[in-house]
């Protein structure tokens, strides 16, 4: 959950309750509407028009997860 893999030259953000992860202090509102948005990076292996598909009461539930996890900083990124 705390990032740092090279998808084929993306970085995978952290998503642990760090103060440094992408998405630090995001509300449960602005972490849903991260998934209902065209992805913002056009290349992105992230397999967002799938993910897009979610419901709201799935990502809430991802978003809720994501805050009992450990805070963890992101790893050195592995090449
Ligand atoms: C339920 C599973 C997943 C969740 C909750 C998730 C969540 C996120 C979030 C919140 C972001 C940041 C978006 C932003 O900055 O606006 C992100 C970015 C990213 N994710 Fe995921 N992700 C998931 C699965 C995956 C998978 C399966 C892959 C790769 C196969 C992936 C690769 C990436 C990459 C490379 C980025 C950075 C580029 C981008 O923002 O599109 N993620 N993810």
């Amino acid at each position: 959950m705390s990032g740092g893999n090279d998808i084929k030259g993306f970085i995978t953000p952290n998503l642990t309750p760090h103060p440094d992860s992408r998405v630090y202090g995001w509300t449960e509102d602005q972490f849903i509407n991260s998934f209902r948005q065209k992805k913002s990076i056009k290349e992105s292996p992230m397999p967002w028009s799938s993910f897009k598909l979610m419901t709201d009461d799935e990502l809430k539930a991802i978003y809720k997860y994501l805050q009992t996890v450990p805070a963890e900083v992101m790893p050195k990124v592995e090449k």
